[in-house]
């Protein structure tokens, strides 16, 4: 059967570091309250001026430089950080790397992005559409938060950054990096709860031009979250969807050797874990250093476990991913 491996991963992320003492000098939080409630200690906000597309395009030229070539066939960006309303990331990374012509999608799935375009890439891979597809998620998350006491459950949560992967076949993929087969993906929404964690306006239900003063200083264009009904959806969810995954696939938690869960708080991610009995050691985590940094995550978490040697050939390596929509999925791996 044919192999398609995602490989060549790189990471970008915004140039000011922010730790938990600096943004208690933005509003009234604390380093024991984001530390004990998220295990985040700092994440990185870009310079006024840059976009998602700038980030991702960063992680790309990486990832390019490891591949050998900057030759691809599509671009599949995930964002719920778009630089403009339109059009997407996906042709102002295309441009600004030069590539012309290739068709460029970008996909609006939030923190479960990264998963869906695995699977859309796999998929448009096994098809025979494409043979070599650029995966990157990037987020500018600093530009759209209520950076005040008003927004703090959600300001300090969330980091920019972009994390990105070149996905083929295993036959041409380059040897000389880390290579993870995709042997298998699932993937759910739910819009019943698209409300719970959105951002209002603006959006085409509404007339831009009415969006009112009042509007902008109730905050009605910041995001929103229903923080208890997430975290408990999140941990029933990517529970869910991994028993699912793993025994579609005849694969044992015990023999995953490695679980890169997306990052939205230590917490989730220690009780999903503990739950599909994966000891802690074997759980990798970024977000103490990072934040949320959405459809960037999962990129950014493979990037930083090959920095630090963690893969050996064989080891089955399992990620999960649940956000707003909700959406949320999973997927499984063999190092190749
Ligand atoms: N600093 C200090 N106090 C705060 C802060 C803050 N930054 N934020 C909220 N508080 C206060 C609240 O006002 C509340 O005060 P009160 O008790 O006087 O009313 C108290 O802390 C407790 O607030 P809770 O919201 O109950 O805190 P909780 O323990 O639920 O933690 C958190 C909040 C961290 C947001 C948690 O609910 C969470 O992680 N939810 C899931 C996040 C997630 O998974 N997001 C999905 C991905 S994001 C995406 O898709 C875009």
């Amino acid at each position: 059967m044919t192999q398609i491996v995602m490989h060549s991963f790189a990471k970008a992320l915004g140039s000011r570091k922010i730790t938990n003492d600096d943004l208690s000098r933005m509003m009234e939080t604390s380093d024991e309250w984001i530390t004990q409630r998220t295990g985040i200690k700092s994440r990185f906000w870009a310079e006024p001026g840059i976009g998602s597309s700038d980030l991702a395009v960063d992680a790309t030229r990486e990832s390019f430089k490891q591949s050998g070539t900057d030759h691809v066939d599509a671009i599949i960006a995930a964002t719920l950080s778009p630089d403009h309303y339109f059009p997407g990331i996906g042709v102002l990374i295309q441009t600004k790397l030069g590539l012309k012509n290739i068709p460029a999608f970008d996909i609006r799935q939030q923190c479960s992005g990264f998963l869906y375009g695995i699977q859309m890439a796999h998929s448009l891979i096994k098809s025979g559409t494409y043979k070599r597809i650029l995966l990157v998620g990037s987020e500018v998350h600093s530009t759209g938060l209520d950076i005040s006491t008003r927004g703090r459950d959600l300001a300090v949560l969330f980091g920019d950054g972009a994390g990105s992967c070149i996905i083929e076949e295993a036959t041409t993929a380059p040897t000389n990096t880390t290579r993870f087969e995709i042997i298998d993906s699932e993937l759910h929404s739910d819009g019943a709860d698209a409300r719970e964690l959105w951002c209002e306006l603006p959006g085409s239900v509404h007339f831009t031009s009415a969006i009112t003063p009042d509007e902008f200083q109730h905050g009605a264009v910041f995001p929103k979250m229903n923080g208890r009904r997430v975290f408990e959806n999140a941990v029933k969810r990517m529970t869910e969807v991994c028993n699912s995954l793993l025994s579609k696939n005849n694969i044992k938690s015990e023999q995953v050797s490695h679980f890169i869960p997306h990052q939205a708080n230590t917490r989730i991610n220690e009780m999903v874990a503990n739950l599909l009995q994966i000891s802690p050691e074997r759980c990798f985590n970024t977000i103490q250093n990072y934040g949320n940094t959405t459809a960037a995550t999962i990129p950014i978490g493979f990037t930083d476990a090959i920095s630090s040697n963690r893969f050996k050939s064989q080891e089955f390596v399992l990620s999960a991913a649940f956000g707003s929509g909700f959406t949320w999925g999973s997927a499984i791996f063999k190092v190749v």
